[in-house]
């Protein structure tokens, strides 16, 4: 299989919360584009009625399909992928991937089959995610916790604010008050992103489950099928590197506001030197 161009790939969410799958994504394929798309002008998502939130992420990321013009698209946000997949798949002709609750491998790993899953208020009530549950894990308690502070909270982490453990008591109570509980599902990608303070607040937790990797892999996949990644360091290869490569990973943003300032030092040690308005 020969190495035809560097492969461009959109990871989009409704704020920072996608960057966690996006770090996945660059540690397994440092060498490809990366474009970020944060609808910041319609964040946050977790709060948003689903016929909205379906016409929302549909327009949006069409507008940034059209600058980027990327080979994959990765919707890196449980919220809208848990309703709007279907219709966004028929929609590209590029492979979209989604981001789900994984129900899955947190019903394997647990052992006391007693499982919390820390999402948004639309992720946990979501048709979608019950049909995880019913699917993977009837043999297993769920304990729900949706909450939106949390998410608001691990945008300010990300724009340099220590975030205090203490503030993570009252939204993760439910989890405390159940003994039995050792594996918590983080189905909002904004969470991996809280990890080190989720675990200070829940010591007893064993498994934290999140997304990342798992998405990686998949974009391993559709590269391979795609025939866009560089399997072998032959001569050859290097050569067509040398004379095209990757094109410069840029963040894109709906919305110009005072935050943005504060997110470039995240950004830049994501290897993404630059940042846009998205135009529509
Ligand atoms: N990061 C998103 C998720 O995975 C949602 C955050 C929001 O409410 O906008 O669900």
């Amino acid at each position: 299989m020969s190495h035809k161009r560097f492969a461009k790939i959109l990871v989009f969410d409704s704020g920072v919360g996608g960057l966690s799958i996006l770090q996945s994504v660059r540690q397994q394929f440092p060498d490809c584009t990366l474009f970020y798309g944060s609808d910041n002008a319609a964040f946050p998502y977790g709060t948003k009625a689903e016929a909205e939130l379906i016409e929302r992420v549909d327009d949006v990321l069409h507008q940034l399909q059209k600058t980027t013009q990327a080979d994959i698209i990765i919707i890196a946000c449980n919220t809208a992928s848990t309703v709007a997949l279907p219709r966004i798949r028929g929609r590209f002709s590029q492979p979209v991937i989604g981001v789900v609750p994984a129900i899955k491998p947190a019903a394997k790993i647990s052992q006391t089959k007693t499982i919390g899953l820390l999402a948004t208020p639309g992720t946990v009530k979501r048709d979608y995610t019950e049909k995880l549950i019913k699917e993977f894990a009837t043999h297993c308690h769920i304990i729900r916790v949706g909450s939106n502070e949390l998410v608001h909270l691990v945008e300010k982490k990300l724009r340099g604010e220590t975030i205090d453990p203490s503030q993570l008591k009252p939204i993760v109570y439910p989890f405390t008050e159940c003994l039995d509980i050792d594996t918590i599902v983080l189905a909002c990608t904004h969470f991996p992103l809280l990890k080190q303070e989720l675990q200070q607040t829940l010591p007893a937790i064993t498994y934290w489950v999140d997304s990342g990797e798992a998405i990686a892999r998949r974009t391993g996949y559709w590269l391979d099928q795609l025939k866009l990644r560089p399997l072998d360091m032959t001569e050859q290869s290097c050569d067509l590197m040398k004379n095209s490569g990757p094109v410069s990973s840029v963040a894109f943003f709906t919305r110009q506001d005072k935050n943005l300032a504060a997110l470039k030092t995240t950004l830049q040690q994501l290897s993404i030197p630059n940042i846009a308005i998205l135009n529509k």
